[in-house]
């Protein structure tokens, strides 16, 4: 099997196949802000549902939340957002670009784009200057009178503002967590590499509270749990690495933080962090608000839970399925590019095809086993084109299966099923298709790729 995931093949696949556009594009696009079609939607909210199922549905110790994104102003002052959430820039006064103080062995000159910020006679760089990153924006009629608000540069706050109510009401004692999906915004001012860092983005977020004592186990299990995860859904094991955090890189709020990072083209990037918060979150709110954000022991001792983050982005988790996925091959001597995805998370799981559009009988049993199906899973009907165009179109959004309909299933009742990675056909008897369909869906996987 050929692979070949650039980051242009990616984002080629994406538009043409309607999962990612670029945002405002009548209007010439907007940087760093994209716009997710049908099937990029689809495979989004899989990447969603997969992440809730593991952190709340399958267990007992983690609630969910979903707070606001606008929230009072101190909140931002109060975690450090206001005086620390920032990235150090440099303008170049020659060709006028705005580069990442600390990543300019990544950037490129504005003039010359082989060399680096800084390389030519002609670059000419300020010195390094603090940037915020919240955007910021007014609560109120009036421009004057307004009261100025951020929006949320991350959910975290939202859950610890709340943990109070949570711990009142979830009849649960540390360790436990509150998970929450929800959007995010960030001023990002170098150019994203497509979905991988935008203006706005989707954030997965677990706040884990827990015994001071316990922390450093807690946040060990919670790197370890988490590798797992991406693995669990088909993230190959030569593309997933566990990186600790030297101590200069740490945030203001953390004591250890690991990142898990994924081989995107871009090379070695974080995919997910992992950070051991300490009590810095609840104590800073404590102090800002009044209000003791703490744990009350039955016999009446009192402390401050710390707290193990595992925080994943929606889209940049789904740029690295993506790429992981990405595949070509000849077959019968024609390219043939297909998303392996793993089958819960692939945006269509089968597709109903009758092999003969004009043929009556075919496509009123195709329908029929289409109706049948389309209240359990997400399933597509296609009858347009010749077969072999439609089993590539499927392939190509990652459709685990296909069922056909053709002249034999009108003799004994049986359809094919299609594999998408082996190509294997077998016949079943379209009485057993539903059966069968949800058999393959919930059985483990491995991604077929080589783990190379
Ligand atoms: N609450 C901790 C926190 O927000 P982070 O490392 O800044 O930590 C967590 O963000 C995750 O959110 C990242 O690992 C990444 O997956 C995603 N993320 C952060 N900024 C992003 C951006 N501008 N665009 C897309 N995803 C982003």
């Amino acid at each position: 099997m050929a692979e070949a995931a650039t980051m242009d093949t990616i984002v080629s696949l994406c538009r043409r196949r309607g999962f990612v556009f670029p945002s405002s594009e009548i209007y010439g696009g907007l940087g760093s802000s994209y716009d997710y079609g049908h099937y990029g939607v689809l495979l989004k909210d899989n990447v969603k549902q997969r992440w809730l199922a593991a952190m709340v549905q399958e267990r007992d110790d983690i609630v969910a939340l979903d707070s606001s994104i606008i929230l009072h102003p101190q909140v931002w002052e109060a975690s450090g957002h206001v005086g620390g959430f920032t990235d150090p820039l440099v303008d170049c006064r020659f060709c006028k670009k705005r580069f990442r103080a600390d990543h300019l062995d990544d950037s490129q000159c504005g003039q010359r784009p082989s060399k680096k910020p800084g390389e030519t006679d002609d670059c000419d760089l300020t010195e390094a200057r603090h940037f915020n990153l919240m955007f910021e924006t007014r609560v109120g009629a009036m421009e004057e009178t307004g009261v100025p608000v951020y929006l949320r540069p991350e959910t975290a706050q939202g859950i610890f503002i709340n943990f109070k109510n949570v711990a009142q009401i979830a009849r649960r004692k540390p360790p436990f967590g509150i998970a929450q999906v929800g959007k995010s915004f960030r001023n990002e001012i170098t150019p994203g590499n497509f979905i991988f860092r935008t203006l706005e983005f989707e954030q997965m977020e677990m706040e884990y509270f827990v015994p001071p004592g316990e922390a450093e186990e807690w946040y060990r299990y919670w790197v370890e749990e988490r590798y797992a995860w991406h693995r669990r859904y088909g993230i190959r094991e030569s593309h997933l690495r566990i990186r600790p955090h030297d101590p200069d890189e740490l945030s203001h709020y953390s004591s250890g933080t690991s990142d898990i990072e994924y081989l995107f083209p871009i090379g070695w990037s974080e995919l997910e962090g992992v950070a051991n918060r300490g009590d810095f979150d609840l104590t800073a709110h404590t102090n800002a608000s009044g209000t003791k954000l703490e744990w009350v022991e039955q016999d009446g001792s009192r402390y401050t839970p710390h707290v193990i983050e595992p925080a994943l982005g929606v889209n940049r988790s789904m740029l690295a399925f993506l790429v992981d996925a990405y595949d070509e091959e000849v077959v019968a001597d024609r390219d043939r590019t297909v998303l392996r995805l793993h089958p819960q998370l692939a945006p269509v799981k089968a597709a109903i095809l009758p092999l003969i559009a004009k043929n009556d009988d075919m496509t009123t049993r195709a329908r029929r086993l289409y109706e049948e199906l389309r209240p359990l899973v997400s399933v597509e009907y296609d009858d347009g084109g010749q077969i072999g165009r439609r089993y590539r179109r499927q392939d190509e959004i990652g459709t685990p299966y296909a069922l056909t309909i053709d002249d034999q299933t009108l003799e004994d009742d049986t359809i094919t099923i299609r594999d998408r990675d082996s190509l294997a056909q077998e016949r079943i008897s379209i009485a057993r298709a539903r059966e069968h369909l949800l058999d393959r869906l919930s059985a483990p996987w491995v991604s077929p790729k080589t783990d190379s």
